[in-house]
């Protein structure tokens, strides 16, 4: 598709003389930004970006209703503003709309643009003081360590539901194994990691938001003082010791980054490449080694469906002419990964002849830090599943599977699928906890899965210390 380079003037006017918006638009003819919070783009999130792509390298986006930002789409303009962190900043203090009293604090989105003192939202040294604490803990990780423990949760998960022959492996699987391995790097005690579970779970649903926050900060701070009065052998501990000195506040920030902002991305990978391995021809049916078509999939994931689809909030110091497209000072830029990945200014060879040119990761000094355990957590998670219930498949249509709504995530609401019950491994020490067994009656069954979640961990560590 040629784009029409529209000029700056243009940027705010409705773009009538470019092709259709995508079905259900609602910004269709009305000269305002797209919205990216509704149904239709979770339906389908291309056609948006196909639309998106007239305005030129950045358009005109409503993250949430009354939260504007500029979504850059194009790869080239992707690449610049991740690179240029003098121009670009990411401490949202100079978000102007927010300090002119313009954004509707009670938004679903603003508390992830807000500024926390965590190396996200900082610049310069501070970032630098941020992003040490961070790569020089994680770089601790013995990564046998992690493979052990992927493969204990995922064979405990696998457990619970084996002899049913059906899951949905979003809710009963992807959604718990990074939280479940994440608990044990971090060094949560049973109460306080199954409390974590239970609060990302309602912050990721969107449920009781602001008391899952609250007790997510408290759940946080209970664990940093067990930490400090008893270090352990776990990222919770080497980054209280870390000479960056973090203080608790900082810790706390850092490390909800790291829980809540790695898992829900390593969940969404995990499900995106099991939706492909199991309705893709391309990978059901190929004559590779099973970790070759992981990866595969995974990779396919990362480039046309990256689990952080749009995010990297930027704000420009100055006014700036990006390639054609005006970017005021303090107003939001986001950066598109899907769209970036999907430009078709990229050959389609780039995707299979450089497997890393993708910005599933981001880029520049804000790049992701996790990626290689990420990415272990990922395929060995897949192929443990694969492993223990050989013949498992989709049990509805691929073409009938919806995505969560919202602008940053690429999340599956479900993945139902069955198989052929097998026999639980170790059966004598696989228990279901104790309170998921005795949930209210009153409570509703989304109630209950969440308050089942809320006892995984506890659950975990009684069966694998048997
Ligand atoms: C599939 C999984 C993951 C994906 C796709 C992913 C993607 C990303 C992306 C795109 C960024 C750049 C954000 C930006 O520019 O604002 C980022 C940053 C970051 N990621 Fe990940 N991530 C994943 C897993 C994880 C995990 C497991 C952790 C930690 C446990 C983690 C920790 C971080 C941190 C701390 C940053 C901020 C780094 C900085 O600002 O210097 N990520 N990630």
């Amino acid at each position: 598709m040629t784009s029409p380079s529209p000029s700056p003037s243009e940027f705010s006017a409705s773009p009538s003389e470019f092709t259709a918006p995508p079905p259900g638009c609602p910004a269709h003819g009305s000269g305002k930004s797209v919205p990216l919070y509704g149904p239709e783009f979770a339906a389908d999130p291309h056609a948006f970006y196909e639309y998106l792509r007239q305005f030129g390298p950045a358009a005109p986006v409503e993250l949430s209703p009354g939260v504007e930002a500029s979504l850059v789409t194009d790869y080239a303009a992707a690449l610049h503003v991740l690179q240029n962190p003098e121009t670009f900043v990411r401490d949202a203090r100079r978000w102007r709309a927010l300090n002119a009293g313009e954004v509707p604090l009670d938004s679903a989105i603003v508390p992830m643009m807000l500024y926390r003192p965590n190396a996200l939202y900082s610049d310069g040294a501070e970032h630098m003081r941020h992003r040490q604490a961070v790569t020089e803990t994680f770089a601790r990780i013995d990564t046998h360590r992690v493979s052990r423990h992927v493969d204990r949760v995922a064979d405990y998960l696998i457990n619970q539901f084996s002899g049913r022959g059906r899951v949905d492996l979003i809710a009963d699987y992807a959604q718990l194994v990074p939280l479940l391995v994440f608990n044990e790097l971090f060094g949560c005690p049973a109460d306080l990691g199954d409390q974590l579970v239970f609060s990302i779970s309602c912050l990721m649903d969107g449920i009781e938001a602001d008391k899952a926050m609250e007790s997510l900060v408290e759940t946080l701070m209970e664990l940093i003082i067990l930490k400090r009065a008893q270090p352990g052998d776990d990222v919770t501990s080497w980054l209280i010791q870390h000479q960056s000195r973090l203080t608790d506040e900082e810790l706390i920030s850092e490390i909800m980054t790291l829980i809540g902002g790695g898992a829900e991305p390593t969940q969404n990978l995990i499900g995106n490449a099991l939706r492909l391995l199991l309705s893709d021809e391309k990978y059901s049916g190929g004559q590779h080694g099973a970790s070759l078509l992981v990866e595969d999939a995974i990779n396919d994931v990362l480039w046309n469906n990256p689990p952080i689809a749009n995010w990297s909030g930027h704000y420009p110091l100055y006014d700036v002419d990006l390639s054609g497209t005006k970017l005021t000072a303090g107003d939001p830029v986001l950066i598109s990964f899907a769209a970036a990945n999907s430009d078709p200014s990229l050959s389609t060879s780039r995707q299979t002849l450089s497997k890393r040119a993708h910005l599933a990761w981001g880029a520049g000094p804000h790049a992701c830090p996790a990626k290689d355990p990420a990415l272990l957590i990922s395929i060995l998670t897949i192929e443990k599943l694969l492993n223990r219930v050989p013949d498992v498949e989709l049990s509805v249509p691929v073409e009938s599977l919806t995505w969560r709504p919202g602008p940053l995530h690429r999340a599956l609401t479900a993945l139902p699928a069955r198989f052929t019950p097998v026999r639980r491994e170790n059966p004598a020490n696989t228990r279901f906890p104790a309170d998921a067994r005795s949930a209210p009656i009153s409570s509703t069954s989304e109630q209950q899965q969440r308050r089942q979640k809320g006892t995984f961990w506890s659950g975990f560590l009684s069966w694998w210390k048997g």
